[in-house]
């Protein structure tokens, strides 16, 4: 209390320095001016003496997690989910993401934990007769099967009463565990993370909702980690603060000991991956679910931009310098104003992928329009934005929700960025989200790094006819119709 008056009270000197700089020099100014800041001085020291010891003695765990030496051979595969339809001119392609969870699935003895958004695995849920939804029921089906025998444990967003039940009711029918978790009521968002922990040690994480669109009719971007015992760990703290909020009407402030990491963006973990040194980190949004030594995907986002030399190429569904979902109307420009400031005190060259289809926000487009004018060759100024589209066939455009491009990743000439939200305020200020953070700038490997294959997949598809620069004049109507 009394330090918080000093404060205020030595904060109003301070202004009082300022005026006093720009009026000519005055003795009683002088004095004013080094008697506040001997006080500031002296408050400074009497916080470092005697409150900060007490707060970090109180807040410091019993058990400060120990950044231990990985030697798992990790292996790790990117994935994705290309659209029934489409074909690139490229020789760029890799497993699909039904392909890794079959693989998740079969390699499981004895825990499985999945953290997802919502659940539709099936033709029944989303009312279609749709030949292409049978890897998502195959999936289901594997999933019922696995749960009688082995631990499954499933946090989900709480369900509202419009949407289907039916997997989640019959995977608990099976023996799975469920937990419905309130971010609604805990942090006005939603759980919005998808990522699956098998045995302890393999790991997917992507872009990916448990929705059979996701496997054959939505473009998605995810990556599998096998035999990463202390990757797994991490994220299983993660999930294993899903699964506290299930059960829980608080949010937990510190978070207890054992949700806290060791490994973030000043000290990832150090492994192999492939056979390549690697420091990985896992990040997680909102910043209240994030304990002790947890970076938070917003600072992961904007570390990696301001950490490129040459060039950050970003591929996101959504983008926009504003909260969406607010009842009220908020400006939210962190990640904006960075890539505008590495594009112009750095010269970084930045360009943007982002995705157009029935349900975009009309309002993404100004932004991008005035984010893409940062261009000028003379000044080397080079912000670019493209379209993507993905086209649908007549019966495809009556698939609810799907046909588009859903990736979150980002990369950078350094950094290979894996995530799981839109890119706009919510995701990172009350929605839960998380991100795979691979650094291998340290690498002279010859093998392919997961960082040159995410750019393949990058220019693979800017290079494709599915997208088309956004510029002053595009007409939207033309590009969002294909
Ligand atoms: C990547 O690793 C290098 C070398 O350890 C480090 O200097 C750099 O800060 C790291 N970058 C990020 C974004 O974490
Ligand atoms: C991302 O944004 C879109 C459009 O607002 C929304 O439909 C979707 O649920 C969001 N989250 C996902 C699943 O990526
Ligand atoms: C790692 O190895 C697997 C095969 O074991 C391969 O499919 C994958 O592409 C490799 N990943 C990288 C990043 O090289
Ligand atoms: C593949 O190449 C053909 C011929 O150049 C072109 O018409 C088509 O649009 C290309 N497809 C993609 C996805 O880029």
């Amino acid at each position: 209390m009394s330090a918080s008056m000093k404060s205020d009270v030595a904060y109003e000197k301070m202004a009082d320095v300022e005026s006093s700089l720009l009026k000519p020099h005055k003795y009683s100014r002088c004095i004013l001016v080094i008697t506040s800041l001997i006080a500031v001085v002296l408050l400074l020291f009497s916080l470092q003496t005697f409150l900060i010891p007490s707060i970090i003695t109180s807040g410091l765990n019993k058990n400060p997690p120990i950044m231990q030496t990985c030697t798992d051979t990790c292996r790790l595969v990117l994935l994705e989910s290309i659209p029934v339809g489409m074909e690139f001119n490229s020789s760029v392609g890799h497993p699909s993401i039904y392909q890794a969870w079959r693989s998740l699935l079969s390699e499981a003895q004895s825990s499985l934990d999945i953290a997802s958004f919502y659940w539709t695995l099936t033709n029944e849920d989303t009312k279609t007769q749709e030949p292409t939804a049978n890897q998502g029921e195959e999936i289901l089906q594997e999933l019922v099967q696995i749960s009688g025998k082995i631990s499954v444990r499933i946090a989900v967003n709480t369900p509202t009463d419009k949407q289907p039940h039916h997997d989640i009711q019959q995977l608990i029918n099976a023996g799975a565990n469920v937990r419905d978790v309130n971010l609604r009521d805990l942090t006005s968002g939603v759980l919005h993370t998808k990522f699956w922990v098998v045995d302890k040690k393999h790991v997917y994480i992507g872009s990916a909702n448990m929705d059979w669109r996701s496997l054959t009719q939505v473009k998605e971007l995810g990556a599998v980690i096998y035999d990463c015992k202390c990757l797994a760990e991490d994220l299983e703290k993660i999930f294993e603060a899903y699964w506290f909020l299930g059960d829980s009407k608080i949010i937990p402030s510190p978070w207890p000991s054992q949700y806290t990491t060791a490994y973030n963006k000043d000290t990832p973990m150090q492994l192999a991956i492939n056979g390549t040194d690697s420091g990985v980190y896992l990040s997680s949004s909102p910043p209240s679910l994030c304990a002790e030594g947890r970076t938070s995907d917003l600072q992961a986002i904007l570390s990696v931009i301001s950490d490129a030399q040459q060039f950050v190429c970003i591929a996101v569904m959504n983008y926009l310098p504003t909260m969406e979902f607010t009842s009220f109307k908020r400006y939210w420009a962190d990640i904006d104003t960075e890539l505008r400031r590495v594009a112009f005190e750095r010269k970084i060259h930045v360009r943007l992928l982002i995705s157009c289809w029935d349900s975009t926000s009309p309002l993404m487009f100004p932004f991008l329009r005035s984010l893409a004018s940062v261009q000028d060759s003379k000044s080397n100024l080079d912000i670019q934005v493209k379209i993507f589209i993905v086209p649908s066939s007549a019966s495809q455009k009556k698939i609810p929700f799907a046909r588009v491009n859903h990736n979150k990743y980002m990369v950078t000439d350094r950094i290979a960025y894996i995530g799981t939200s839109n890119w706009s305020g919510d995701y990172f200020v009350n929605t839960a989200g998380s991100a795979l953070v691979v650094n291998q700038t340290t690498t002279s490997s010859s093998e392919s790094t997961v960082r040159e294959q995410l750019q393949a997949v990058f220019e693979r598809d800017w290079d494709s006819s599915y997208s088309t620069p956004l510029n002053q004049d595009s007409n939207l109507e033309q590009i969002c119709a294909m």
